[in-house]
């Protein structure tokens, strides 16, 4: 029988949120860029990775676990949960644990919200929040940024804007301490301070993706503030510092009530046993994370001094990322990058199209963008 169905057929018969839905653009894997181009030895900045690698230890129990495979996981996840409920001095029913912390966010959009419900979060935040929240075909209250001459922080989350932001229907707020793109952050008083205007039928969440790179007296209280704020959902991943990103995983710690919905949404095997012991290990591997850490600072004044010679902005940062003002067209000027083998993330999707956001890497990989930009920025 002949098809009777035409080009953009099958778009017409998904749901009305999706049929709006841009795809969230990954940054360019090194394989693909090098097999496009015939080159070798290119460097990826693109999608603030820990340059490190994986630590050793984790290394070990992946190798050991790799026969085992042929099991289905632990689909409770009970001994990372209970290691991070240890870590967090939190009970492990606080806990849920993602295929990374994309997916918790996007259980709570999944558990909370529908067509009649809006979602706040800022301009220039994390991508994947307009994403979630469309694809449930709610709508998304984006609240104005701080402006790019702000004294403290250029294009960082304003918390009046946010708030003007909230309507009777309002079911969820999405904070990145610090944000991706920007790197920007608000203190923990600041912080405080929002949570309290915020009506306690609103979840709240405060995605800390890079909280490790953050100076500790940034860093929340977050069981603290889990018993002050039971609407509150703090989203953490082991994909930046613990170098695991491509294991996928991540967690929430929430109230247990709200625990216990995301549980009810999730697929029963979401996290994979390779990752949930990996992520155990990662998290025994504290000299790893403090080199990392310590990398990223040392890399953070390499790059920002760089920066500053070259009369280039950029906008401050507690991440392992910097946005960089490079006062031409980003997607033009990330061509040209990557013709030399260096991929960094243009952010013109963002409404940033004059910057470029560049992740944190070696030494010797930030001398090699910074030469190479030198050289873009020449020609
Ligand atoms: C702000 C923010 N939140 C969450 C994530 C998601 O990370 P993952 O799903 O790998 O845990 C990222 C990744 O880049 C991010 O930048």
């Amino acid at each position: 029988m002949a098809s009777s169905f035409s080009e953009g057929a099958f778009l017409k018969l998904a749901t009305e949120g999706v049929q709006q839905l841009v795809p969230y653009q990954p940054g360019k894997p090194v394989e693909e860029l090098e097999r496009e181009l015939g080159i070798a030895n290119s460097i990826k900045l693109a999608s603030n990775e820990n340059p490190l690698g994986p630590g050793p230890q984790a290394l070990e129990v992946i190798k050991d676990l790799l026969p085992s495979i042929n099991y289905y996981p632990d689909g409770g996840g009970y001994a990372l949960s209970e290691k991070l409920a240890q870590k967090h001095q939190v009970d492990a029913a606080n806990i849920t644990l993602g295929n990374g912390s994309n997916d918790i966010l996007e259980l709570v959009t999944r558990a909370f919200l529908t067509p009649q419900h809006s979602a706040v979060f800022s301009e220039y935040s994390f991508a994947v929040y307009p994403i979630v929240v469309q694809a449930v075909g709610a709508r998304a209250n984006i609240a104005p940024a701080f402006a790019e001459d702000h004294a403290t922080m250029p294009l960082g989350h304003d918390p009046e804007a946010l708030l003007s932001q909230i309507e009777d229907n309002t079911r969820i707020i999405f904070i990145a301490n610090p944000n991706n793109p920007t790197g920007t952050w608000l203190t923990p008083a600041q912080l405080e301070d929002l949570f309290a205007s915020i009506a306690q039928d609103i979840i709240i969440v405060l995605d800390l993706a890079y909280t490790e790179y953050m100076d500790e007296n940034l860093r929340p209280p977050i069981k603290q503030w889990l018993e002050k704020f039971p609407n509150l959902v703090v989203t953490q991943t082991f994909s930046k510092v613990y170098a695991l990103a491509g294991l996928r995983i991540g967690y929430s710690i929430s109230n247990p009530e709200i625990a216990d919905i995301l549980n009810r949404v999730r697929q029963p095997f979401n996290t994979n046993l390779l990752a949930q012991s990996a992520a155990i290990a990662s998290l025994d591997d504290t000299e790893h994370v403090t080199k990392s850490v310590a990398m990223n600072n040392a890399g953070k004044q390499f790059l920002q001094q760089a920066f500053d010679d070259m009369q280039l902005a950029h906008l401050p940062t507690m991440g392992n990322f910097i946005s960089v003002n490079v006062k031409q067209n980003g997607a033009a000027l990330y061509d040209r990058l990557l013709q030399q083998g260096v991929i960094v993330r243009p952010v013109a999707n963002y409404d940033m199209p004059e910057y470029l956001r560049v992740t944190i890497g070696t030494q010797s990989q930030n001398e090699r963008f910074i030469d190479t930009l030198k050289q873009c920025l020449e020609s």
